[in-house]
């Protein structure tokens, strides 16, 4: 099976099940430039549609059980729509090179693994994956995401690198209130985290001009309301950084970063 006819089962299916399964056979890069074009939209069914923007309840939420559920609903979300948007990169960027979009291919297959993850948390609280409304963050942003580093900047380097703050923060505080299970998930996805920000910042260097520094090329590359601001929670990890393999000087101007 080639990478952009997986992705097009991700994105054309309605059903969980097929977005969330891993690829039927091997995986195979040879007719990326015969793809169609991605859709606009993701295929979705009834329960799972997009609607209007639907806040994350703030960390702060964690103790209230009601108020939890509706946490890890929202992170399950967050992952559903990463599988879909990097099944969608793989039909958008058929012109990148393969070590790129075998990369593409790695990160969706541990978002699927992440949502699997979420979903055992909800129903553990008795609940289950569309309960609650869906946001489509993410799909309004694809539209401005013309290049693959673009795509690079906005969702390893902004999107993923906040989650390594807010995954370590939410984490906390559900340990806090005694719940090991969803503690050790989020440490579990910030770990994975590090490896999505550090392919974002291999292939933000490779897709970078020559005479701009990766600063340059990051701040450059986000439309706005994304800006260097967004790649960050409220309590800014350099470690899990460091660990992501990213430069000083690019940590320490992320950290700088202001509204
Ligand atoms: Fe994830
Ligand atoms: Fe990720």
């Amino acid at each position: 099976m080639e990478f952009s006819s997986y992705a097009q089962q991700i994105l054309e299916s309605e059903e969980l099940e097929a977005k969330l399964s891993p690829p039927a056979t091997p995986l195979t890069d040879e007719h990326a430039c015969e793809a169609p074009p991605p859709p606009e939209k993701p295929a979705r069914t009834k329960r799972h549609a997009i609607t209007p923007r639907v806040k994350v309840p703030s960390p702060e939420g964690m103790p209230d059980p009601a108020q939890r559920v509706r946490i890890l609903h929202a992170f399950a979300n967050h992952e559903l729509q990463a599988v879909e948007i990097f099944a969608w990169a793989l039909l958008a960027y058929t012109d990148a090179p393969t070590a790129f979009r075998r990369g593409l291919i790695g990160i969706l297959r541990e978002e699927q693994r992440h949502f699997r993850l979420y979903e055992a948390r909800l129903q553990a609280h008795g609940c289950d994956f569309g309960d609650f409304p869906l946001s489509g963050y993410f799909w309004g942003k694809a539209q401005t995401l013309s290049t693959p580093l673009r795509f690079v900047c906005a969702m390893s380097l902004t999107f993923e690198s906040a989650n390594l703050d807010h995954a370590l923060d939410y984490a906390r505080r559900a340990k806090d209130v005694g719940d090991k299970e969803t503690a050790a998930v989020l440490l579990q996805i910030h770990d994975d985290e590090i490896g999505h920000v550090a392919f974002g910042w291999r292939w933000l260097r490779e897709f970078k001009q020559a005479d701009q520094n990766a600063w340059q090329a990051f701040s450059e590359n986000l439309t706005f309301p994304l800006r260097p601001s967004k790649a960050k929670g409220p309590v800014f990890s350099e470690e899990s950084r460091e660990k992501a393999g990213i430069d000083q000087a690019f940590i320490h101007r992320l950290r700088d970063a202001r509204d």
